[in-house]
């Protein structure tokens, strides 16, 4: 796996962004102070060949509901409507952000697929996107972070331009150019104790989960072994319980809630009847 430049694309970022940070000469100088909202990130467009490839990294659909957190002049939720059919919301904190936003979607004609609204994004609700687009910054990602692991559901895309989301790993990462986008899917949270019924054994887990990455400890019929490999992708399951002297098992599964259940089963080591439910 490559690593981000950070310093590039945050100077690339913050280089258009002394550009776009200049405002008209019209009015005097204590006019454009009062109008001016105080932005936490400043508008710099997301090229059109950058947004067409984060939708397509995201595989947006007709069934997704797209968010974009600072959503400029709308042009993600636009292009995810025109040539997606998909629905979705925007929110900026600059008002003129959000009459071009509008005035975008009209054109275009998806005002009825999608909606904008002026908003601060620290406020706006996310449990709803199934994909989220975000172009901010890395301590606003950052700030983010905990809140789309809580509130989005397993299996919700994510994706940014520029920025990644600190030691959260990406699933997948491209570059358009000097441009790097970063996704990732939202994992089940698994982290903590679980009781594991396959057959006539009993397993008692503790996880210890780290994003989309698990591993932690089992006791199988008053033997201590290992959970190891853990990977949940969305609500997608597996790990393997390795005993220190008997046969390792692989469960593959799904997560829904407070439950786990077998998904598929194929090879010989492969627990073919299981389920769990959390014990604590
Ligand atoms: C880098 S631009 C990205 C615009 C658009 N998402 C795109 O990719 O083309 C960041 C946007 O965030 C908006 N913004 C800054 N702080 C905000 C806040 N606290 N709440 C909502 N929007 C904010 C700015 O007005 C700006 O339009």
């Amino acid at each position: 796996m490559q690593t981000p430049d950070f310093r590039l694309n945050r100077r690339t970022a913050l280089g258009l962004i002394g550009t776009a940070l200049s405002v008209p000469t019209a009015l005097p100088v204590w006019a454009q102070e009062s109008r001016r909202p105080r932005l936490d990130v400043p508008y710099v467009p997301t090229p059109q060949d950058v947004v067409d490839r984060m939708l397509d990294m995201a595989k947006v659909t007709s069934s997704d509901f797209v968010m974009d957190l600072g959503c400029g002049d709308g042009r993600m939720l636009v292009t995810a409507a025109r040539k997606f059919g998909a629905s979705g919301f925007g929110v900026d904190i600059n008002p003129d952000r959000i009459l071009e936003a509008n005035d975008n979607a009209k054109t275009a004609g998806v005002a009825d697929k999608i909606s904008f609204e002026v908003r601060n994004l620290f406020s706006t609700p996310i449990e709803k996107a199934s994909v989220l687009t975000m172009y901010l910054l890395p301590d606003v990602n950052l700030q983010l972070r905990p809140r789309i692991l809580k509130e989005m559901k397993p299996g919700s895309r994510v994706v940014s331009h520029a920025f990644t989301m600190g030691d959260w790993e990406t699933d997948q990462r491209a570059q358009v150019g000097v441009r790097d986008i970063y996704f990732w899917i939202v994992p089940a949270q698994v982290e903590g104790k679980w009781t594991v019924r396959e057959g006539n054994d009993t397993y008692a887990l503790d996880l210890k989960q780290t994003y989309q990455k698990f591993d932690g400890l089992a006791t199988v019929n008053g033997a201590v072994a290992k959970v190891t490999g853990g990977q949940l992708i969305g609500d997608r399951i597996s790990f393997t319980v390795e005993p220190a002297n008997g046969r390792h098992r692989i469960f593959v599964g799904k997560v829904d809630g407070g439950k786990m259940s077998v998904d598929t089963a194929s090879a010989t080591d492969v627990a073919r009847d299981w389920s769990a439910t959390r014990a604590n």
